[in-house]
């Protein structure tokens, strides 16, 4: 068995995660007896400076024929966001269908959260996050610009179709689990998107008569995530909410360099694509300091996406003995004095020291 894998590094640390990264999940692929033929892209900022776009024109095909995508992130100090991100990373989610994110957060053993006595273990949801359309629409225009009158529209779309995917997804996987679903909108200021994702969720539930749906808005939704985490377990939520929902999950399980996720086309006719779910760091950036723990993990998820969900096993677990060992290598955000390098080497270690499972 063999996978046709992308790596788009892209910019800042996403050039130093994702070739870091790769070495030790393609030792995981060999000892689970699979290939990986990776193909690397080299898009992002430096191309852009070179000649004036993050990728080709067409680039986008050539990935259409890949069975997944692992990117690093995209984006630099000295090109405005709006013009790397809408060439990029949204394009690829769009064109190729991919309306679930899928962004889990642990708190790992052996890591500190920054909210005081939680332990190991004891926070643990994932965000269902819709990713094709909502406030990331596209539409919208500004008019008049620099005068008095000047305009900017910027709509927001809800689609039944894309709201339906997003929240079924969540609603499967809090059947799966047990336990709560959590309807993260803002009904109360948005009477006609958010009523309607709404709806759609009253819909949805009566085919998973199992699931204890909770209904929060936004606001509060950021504040309980603070206040009592512990009892979350999925959280389904539009673009934008669901984007700044797992900034706030990787800050309270220690660091957003632990933050994994998986955008999945969900039909399979095109490639899903995994990414941390941190952006490209220019504050760290070209010092091998970046934790490289958020993308192995989302190389987890790809595994178990294809699935090899024993090699996914051994990624989880590897991550989870180092993160539990006091004594292994780690990177600043988690309190430690040691690089990318360091970090992964200790993983290859593990893996060839330890035992399958
Ligand atoms: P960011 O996620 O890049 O960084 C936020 C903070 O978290 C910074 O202090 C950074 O040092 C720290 N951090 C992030 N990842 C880390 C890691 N692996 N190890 C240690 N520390 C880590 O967010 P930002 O600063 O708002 O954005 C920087 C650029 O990245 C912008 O251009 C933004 O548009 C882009 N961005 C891209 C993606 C993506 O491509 N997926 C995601 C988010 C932001
Ligand atoms: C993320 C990022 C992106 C998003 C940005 C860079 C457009 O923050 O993947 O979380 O908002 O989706
Ligand atoms: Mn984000």
């Amino acid at each position: 068995m063999g996978y046709d894998i992308a790596l788009i590094p892209g910019d800042g640390i996403g050039r130093e995660v994702v070739p870091t990264a790769v070495p030790l999940l393609k030792e995981v692929a060999l000892k689970h007896n699979f290939r990986i033929e990776w193909t690397n892209y080299d898009w992002g900022a430096q191309r852009y400076f070179d000649e004036g776009r993050m990728l080709p024109e067409d680039g986008l095909d050539d990935l259409a024929a890949h069975d997944a995508i692992l990117l690093g992130a995209a984006g630099h100090p000295d090109i405005p966001d709006h013009l790397t991100l809408r060439e990029l990373m949204l394009p690829i989610r769009k064109r190729f269908d991919q309306g679930v994110c899928k962004r889990p957060t642990i708190l790992f053993n052996g890591v500190e959260s920054p909210l005081r006595g939680y332990e190991g273990g004891e926070i643990e949801f994932v965000v269902f996050r819709e990713n094709t359309e909502g406030e990331y629409a596209d539409i919208g225009g500004r008019e008049h610009q620099g005068q008095s009158n000047e305009v900017a529209i910027q709509s927001a779309v809800y689609t039944r179709s894309s709201t339906e995917t997003i929240v079924r997804a969540a609603f499967e996987a809090a059947d799966e689990r047990g336990g709560t679903l959590t309807n993260v909108t803002k009904s109360n200021a948005q009477a006609y998107g958010m009523v309607f994702w709404d709806d759609i969720v009253a819909e949805v539930a009566q085919d998973y008569p199992r699931v204890e749906v909770e209904r929060l808005l936004v606001d509060a939704a950021s504040m309980d995530l603070i206040r009592r985490p512990h009892e979350f377990n999925v959280i389904v939520a539009s673009n934008l909410f669901g984007d700044i929902l797992t900034d706030i999950g990787g800050a309270i399980s220690g660091s957003l360099g632990l933050a994994p996720s998986a955008n999945i086309n969900p039909t399979g006719e095109y490639p899903s694509m995994f990414e941390p779910v941190h952006g490209s760091a220019p504050d760290i950036a070209g010092r091998s300091i970046a934790n490289p723990l958020a993308t192995v993990l989302s190389g987890a998820m790809l595994f178990s996406h294809v699935g090899e969900e024993a090699a996914a096993t051994t990624v989880r677990n590897l991550v989870a003995d180092q993160l539990a060992d006091g004594s292994a290598p780690r990177t600043p955000d988690l309190g430690g004095e040691n690089g990318t390098l360091d970090v992964v080497a200790d993983l290859r270690e593990r893996l060839k020291n330890g035992t399958l499972d």
